[in-house]
């Protein structure tokens, strides 16, 4: 009959010999062996000891019971311990390292871009008008981007500190001018676009310069376009735009490529927090101003016969004035907190 005493050594004999075993074992299927050896229901050799524990005198079951459930439990805690260890050398190599632990990484939901939100709005408007959108190529040539516009390459616009010029008679397109003189080459009139895109000047990068930016060019040219309907498309156009009580001027101006030029200024009326009203300062949107004949010439249209206005302006410079932009950066930066105050449709 054996003794208490003998039982005890054997059960911690068993648990150093086990201790040892779950050390050593360097897969999981090696530690699953182990785990059978010692713990499993048929095998097991400290579970056979549990499962004889009936056949044990009154005076043994406690003591041996106790210590029994002990090395089980120590046992079970150094094979999970194991199995943790080994699963983490098993996914070892790139990235392999898995840690459940961790918070989930937040899944950042930014917004359509405020620039984009504003092209997008004044090409709607101008399609209401019925302007449809047109494109053109960035990179251009100085007869599109400066001369079938009007402009002499002496213009101080044309000079390198302004324009970036690539290899081959190339440049960055200064500005959406251009696609007026490629889009009347391609179409006879009536014509009425409106232009988004890139345009690129040697600027500064800071609060108020970016070395490239949007643009929105707009184009009418038909038999018998007055000056009035220039007048009142644009003012129409900016009533819409910036809201209702919106004063519009337009201030002479030059530009080579219209006769008269000019440039529309608006006035808001803001509503303020508090629900009283206010008049916001005049601010310039937009540079325009009625088709100059040689560039009707220069695309090939008939300057006798058709007549037409142009306009331009900057959605970016715009963005900021209707949601508040202070720095032009913002637009730039990517910074999804920035961007998700844009959500929505
Ligand atoms: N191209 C001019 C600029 O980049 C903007 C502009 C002014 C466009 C008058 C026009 C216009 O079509 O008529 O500053």
């Amino acid at each position: 009959m054996e003794s208490e005493k003998d039982l005890i050594g054997e059960l911690q004999a068993l648990e150093e010999e086990a201790r040892r075993d779950v050390e050593a074992a360097e897969d999981p299927m090696e530690l699953e062996g182990v785990r059978v050896r010692f713990l499993g229901r048929k095998e097991g050799r400290v579970s056979g000891i549990l499962r004889r524990l009936g056949e044990l005198p009154d005076h043994l079951r406690p003591s041996v019971g106790q210590e029994a459930n002990r090395v089980k439990g120590v046992l079970q805690d150094l094979l999970a311990e194991r199995e943790r260890v080994l699963e983490r050398e098993d996914g070892s190599g790139a990235g392999g390292e898995v840690d459940l632990t961790l918070p989930g990484r937040h899944a950042w939901i930014g917004g359509r871009h405020p620039v984009t939100r504003v092209v997008d709005e004044i090409c709607e408007i101008f399609s209401s008008l019925g302007f449809t959108r047109a494109r053109g190529p960035e990179a251009e040539n100085e007869w599109y981007n400066f001369v079938a516009l009007n402009t002499p390459l002496d213009h101080p616009a044309a000079d390198e500190q302004d324009t970036l010029y690539l290899e081959g008679g190339y440049l960055l397109r200064s500005h959406t001018s251009p696609v007026q003189v490629r889009t009347m080459e391609q179409y006879q009139p009536p014509v009425r676009i409106v232009v988004p895109g890139m345009v690129y000047r040697r600027d500064t990068y800071d609060a108020t310069h970016a070395p490239a930016f949007a643009q929105i060019e707009g184009l009418a040219v038909d038999e018998g376009i007055t000056f009035v309907d220039f007048k009142a498309t644009l003012a129409e156009f900016s009533r819409r735009f910036w809201g209702p009580g919106t004063q519009v001027r337009f201030r002479p101006s030059f530009f080579p490529f219209t006769e008269p030029s000019a440039e529309v200024d608006v006035k808001r009326l803001l509503v303020q927090p508090d629900g009283s009203r206010r008049e916001s300062d005049w601010i310039e949107i937009m540079g325009a101003g009625m088709v100059d004949p040689a560039v009707l010439e220069n695309a090939g249209y008939d300057s006798e016969r058709y007549t037409g206005f142009a306009f331009g302006m900057g959605p970016g410079r715009i963005a900021m004035l209707k949601y508040g932009i202070p720095d032009i950066r913002h637009l730039y930066e990517g910074d999804v907190r920035f961007h998700r105050q844009f959500r929505g449709p």
